[in-house]
């Protein structure tokens, strides 16, 4: 089965197979892109397959200010959560000449519900593999660090493996593990391990200026690096086919909560909403009530209300989404029933938990925020509490040494905003618990 509206157009070498249910949503399928390619039952797709498929790349010959310049074409906006435009930070670190610059492939995924990146880790390792080469040929390095979790052990014993077969290969692959806390995926947190210091991010100069041992490192996710294989491969023109002006290309989103299939990954060819994307992969059955809200762009993503969250349309890039980040690509439907309030909570106290603890915000505001959201999910706030909640939410947004406490700040404002109804009735002191059915619920970690 292949939803024609996940359907498009395909390259030159790519064979597209008829994918079956439910993995037709997974991997494949006519005009898939990052996840065309053998169906999932197949395992992993070796390196052997991959270039019959694919046809060589011969990095090694290529002109790096040539593929710089295919980067800057193709209009590649990073997929990790920022949206930066990769060209430029190609360009940064191409430009830092006097010290060997290192590739870092950002496979760490920390978004406990995410799997867009482990699922072209475990199923096209190669092409992200490639895709790390045109990296280093466009910056002049010549070692790659793929920095990923052992604990999502397929798709990092999947790596591993297809490290071996590239053994004798021009680059230096280094696979890293990365230590299991939410902002080591953080960019300059992952210089600072591979400096050989904590996974704690930094202020300071720019990763691409002075990142792992004080070298230009160019950090980018996983699913960027992918998209690198294939811009250089069959070029930016066709590249830009899919995606929208605003953020070509195609992109990955999980989807995750109260849906058919939790954990499913897929390739939106080009911008689709919500309730589209519920639809064609049977998450939106008829006789289903719709969702209560949607949450978009993972846990320091933004709260939609469900109605309005099923016309938005999933798209990266200025302005898409009516404002709303795809972050991650996260996009976690919570069911008709559930208490936003108590969930948000959940998620916020989590999320205290896997900061650094080094900045002010952080150690204090954090913990405060989500005491004073589980006070409120359990009736015990008055109005006055609101007050000081949404107080503390303007007071660390945009403070500490990286974005972890204006995520939190966005997630919970927006929550307030989207439940706004359920807040009230919090006021009057009613009591809930987190949501179930399905929705990605983190364990906290207790101290
Ligand atoms: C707290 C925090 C956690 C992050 N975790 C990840 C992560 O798990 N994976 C990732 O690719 N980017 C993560 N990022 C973003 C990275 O710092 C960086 O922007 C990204 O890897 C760059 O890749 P891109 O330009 O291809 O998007 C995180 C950022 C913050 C602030
Ligand atoms: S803002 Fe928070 S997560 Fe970021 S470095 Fe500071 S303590 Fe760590």
């Amino acid at each position: 089965m292949s939803h024609p509206l996940l359907a498009g157009d395909h390259a030159p070498g790519h064979r597209p197979i008829a994918a079956r249910a439910p993995a037709a949503a997974q991997l494949g399928g006519a005009g898939a892109r990052l996840l065309a390619g053998p169906a999932p039952e197949a395992g992993w797709e070796r390196l052997a397959g991959h270039l019959a498929r694919l046809g060589p790349l011969d990095v090694g010959r290529r002109d790096p200010a040539q593929l710089r310049s295919m980067v800057a074409q193709s209009g590649l906006l990073g997929r990790g959560g920022g949206q930066f435009p990769t060209a430029a930070k190609l360009e940064t670190v191409a430009s830092r000449s006097r010290l060997r610059p290192v590739v870092v492939v950002n496979a760490s995924e920390g978004e406990p519900a995410s799997r867009k990146d482990s699922v072209l880790l475990e199923h096209r390792p190669h092409l992200v593999l490639d895709g790390a080469e045109v990296a280093a040929r466009a910056v002049g390095a010549t070692e790659v660090v793929v920095y990923a979790h052992r604990a999502r052990r397929r798709a990092f014993g999947t790596v591993a493996a297809a490290l071996e077969e590239r053994r004798n290969g021009p680059f230096r692959f280094r696979l890293v593990d990365a230590p299991p806390r939410y902002v080591a995926g953080e960019s300059s947190a992952i210089a600072s391990f591979l400096s050989g210091s904590g996974a704690l991010p930094r202020s300071g100069a720019p990763v691409a200026v002075s990142g792992a041992a004080g070298r230009p490192t160019l950090v980018n996710n996983a699913e960027t690096v992918a998209h690198l294989a294939l811009i250089a491969r069959f070029g930016p023109a066709w590249w830009r086919q899919a995606g929208d002006d605003r953020a070509p290309g195609s992109t990955l989103v999980t989807l995750a909560g109260d849906v058919a299939s939790p954990g499913t990954v897929i390739e939106l060819l080009r911008p689709l909403s919500v309730g589209e994307l519920l639809s064609a992969t049977g998450a939106a059955a008829p006789a289903r009530p719709a969702p209560r809200a949607v949450l978009i762009g993972g846990y320091e993503g933004t709260w939609v209300d469900g109605p309005p969250a099923t016309t938005l349309l999933l798209a990266r890039g200025a302005g898409a989404l009516g404002g709303v980040q795809l972050g991650c690509g996260l996009v976690a439907v919570l069911a008709e029933g559930a208490c936003g309030v108590a969930t948000t909570a959940r998620l916020a106290r989590w999320l205290a938990g896997e900061s650094a603890g080094q900045c002010g915000p952080c150690r204090i505001g954090l913990p405060a925020i989500a005491d004073g959201l589980e006070s409120l999910a359990t009736g015990r706030s008055t109005r006055s509490d609101l007050r000081h909640l949404w107080r503390l939410t303007a007071q660390v947004r945009g403070r500490g040494a990286c974005g972890h406490p204006s995520g939190v700040a966005g997630l919970v404002e927006s929550a307030l905003g989207t439940f706004a109804a359920e807040v009230e009735e919090h006021l009057r002191g009613a009591a809930c618990m987190p949501a179930t059915r399905g929705f990605p619920l983190p364990v906290v970690r207790r101290p």
